[in-house]
């Protein structure tokens, strides 16, 4: 690892990025429960909580929309120097909130710099990243993903003794911290040496390159040899048409489009983010009883959900996409399954004084839907998690994958988006039923994977272009595949020891 340890630290402090995406995401859940806001907003009710949860993620959509753009056009660098300042403007609305549309604006502002994150930040790493650490570099965002979610979930616990509108205030404030300590430690980050090329800056991308690989000789082999395969990329850039949005609905990157798309929504699609979101109140109508319990449960899902991503981020090039996924949507489709028949079979609905709902589920069923939770979020952590923002970050060719990226992640974002308006009704309405539809549809991708996407481990970016010629992932594929690595036996090797 030492020679790459510049790379690291940089793609690294980048992945905070990904701590305020997590963050965001998780702190909400808990906050929901607490008494001191509930009287502050007078009880908003599951419609009112979907529009609060939900309008973050409608600001994070806006947000990678744009971010393509802004990336672009100022730089990766500081299209996430401005999300965070973007960021700790709406963190401090919602801190500082008086009445329910100061929250949602606030919510909604602090979404447009997650938004421009959750794009810029992959992008960002996989331009600074060599190509052999690359996926793993990416993997570092959602890492830091889990660990925001799992921080805001520990903090929330904490304040939640507090005895005043601080046990509120204070987590949603202190989102300001590692906000800033992004921004400062931006200030010291080099910029993508791609993107310099890219503004004819190339003196400046020669003393970034020699900084991230050769300890700062500007005339290294190494240096000179990467400085040259980005100028060679970013002629055939300018030579190649393909560039603009429309331009991805052409053929030979629309499937590509078609699949990133897909794998975004169904990751968002696996339910994930209802477990995030509103698992202190599932937990409660489960039968967890008492202020504590249920929010120290989902402490615990936050835990398990960062551990389980580990092996992931280790192994996902060993075990390939395909399977992984697949086995994924096995696990998550089983636990779906059981919580709903075990909730079928025992639940008898009542309702608290201010509106919650219990399902007074005997000890023994509610226990197992409890462990059934944490087995989901493991089986979601090893898999479409990671796999989710890996797979669309690799499959596009250099010259359009900012652009498609900002549409891939806008896909996460508005199923994301969805997601939290719907679930805490349906979670009311139909209870076991949300269980079975998620059973389904995971049940249902275990098809989708297995016919439509192609296996991209270990695959050089040329390599994409011969992969997703075909429409299905058949035994044509693999054969054509195989021709195409005989003949390129030597060029093949070549690549795979240096990627
Ligand atoms: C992924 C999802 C995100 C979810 C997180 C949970 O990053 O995109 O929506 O909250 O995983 O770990």
């Amino acid at each position: 690892m030492g020679k790459n340890t510049q790379t690291y630290l940089v793609g690294g402090v980048s992945a905070i990025g990904g701590f305020l995406f997590g963050y965001d995401i998780g702190v909400i859940s808990s906050i929901l429960e607490m008494d001191y806001w509930k009287a502050y907003f007078h009880n908003p009710g599951s419609v009112g909580v979907g529009v609060i949860v939900s309008l973050l993620t409608a600001g994070c959509f806006v947000g990678s929309l744009c971010a393509g753009w802004i990336a672009d056009r100022f730089s990766r660098k500081r299209a996430i120097m401005s999300a965070c300042v973007v960021f700790c403007l709406g963190a401090a609305i919602q801190c500082g909130s008086r009445n329910r549309a100061m929250l949602i604006v606030g919510r909604f502002i602090a979404g447009l710099g997650v938004g421009v994150l959750s794009m810029s930040v992959p992008v960002f790493q996989s331009e600074i990243a060599p190509p052999h650490i690359r996926g793993r570099l990416v993997s570092l965002q959602q890492w830091a993903i889990t660990w925001g979610i799992l921080v805001a979930f520990w903090i929330d616990y904490g304040c939640h003794f507090i005895d005043s509108h601080a046990s509120w205030r204070v987590p949603i404030g202190l989102q300001i911290v590692p906000a800033v300590i992004l921004f400062v430690s931006m200030i010291f980050m080099p910029y993508s040496p791609r993107w310099l090329v890219d503004n004819n800056r190339i003196d400046e991308a020669q003393k970034v390159l020699a900084r991230l690989r050769s300890g700062g000789d500007l005339h290294a082999p190494e240096v000179m040899e990467e400085l040259d395969e980005i100028k060679e990329a970013v002629r055939i850039d300018r030579e190649t048409a393909i560039r603009s949005y429309t331009d991805l609905l052409r053929v030979p990157i629309r499937r590509r489009v078609v699949l990133g798309v897909l794998i975004q929504a169904l990751q968002q699609l696996t339910g994930i983010n209802v477990s995030m979101y509103f698992a202190t109140s599932i937990f409660k109508q489960a039968g967890l009883s008492g202020n504590n319990a249920p929010l120290l449960a989902q402490g615990v899902n936050g835990v398990v959900n960062m551990l389980a991503t580990v092996p992931a981020i280790l192994w996902i090039d060993r075990w390939g996409r395909r399977k992984t996924l697949m086995l994924g949507s096995l696990g998550c489709g089983i636990t779906y399954f059981i919580q709903a028949v075990a909730k079928g079979a025992t639940q008898h609905k009542t309702y608290d004084e201010d509106g919650s709902l219990n399902l007074n589920i005997p000890k023994g069923p509610s226990y197992l839907i409890i462990v059934m939770m944490y087995l989901f979020v493991a089986s979601f952590a090893m898999s479409w998690g990671p796999i989710g923002w890996i797979y669309p970050s690799e499959i596009f060719p250099m010259r359009i994958r900012s652009k498609a990226n900002s549409i891939t992640t806008a896909s996460n974002w508005i199923f994301n988006f969805v997601i939290g308006l719907v679930s805490p009704i349906l979670i009311k309405k139909i209870t076991w039923g949300l269980d079975l539809i998620f059973a389904i549809i995971m049940f249902s991708s275990i098809a989708i994977v297995y016919l439509f996407y192609p296996e991209t481990k270990n695959r050089s970016l040329e390599d994409m272009e011969v992969i997703f010629t075909g429409s299905i992932w058949s035994h044509k594929d693999r054969k054509r595949i195989a021709e195409y690595d005989d003949a390129n036996k030597g060029h093949v090797d070549a690549k795979m020891t240096k990627d």
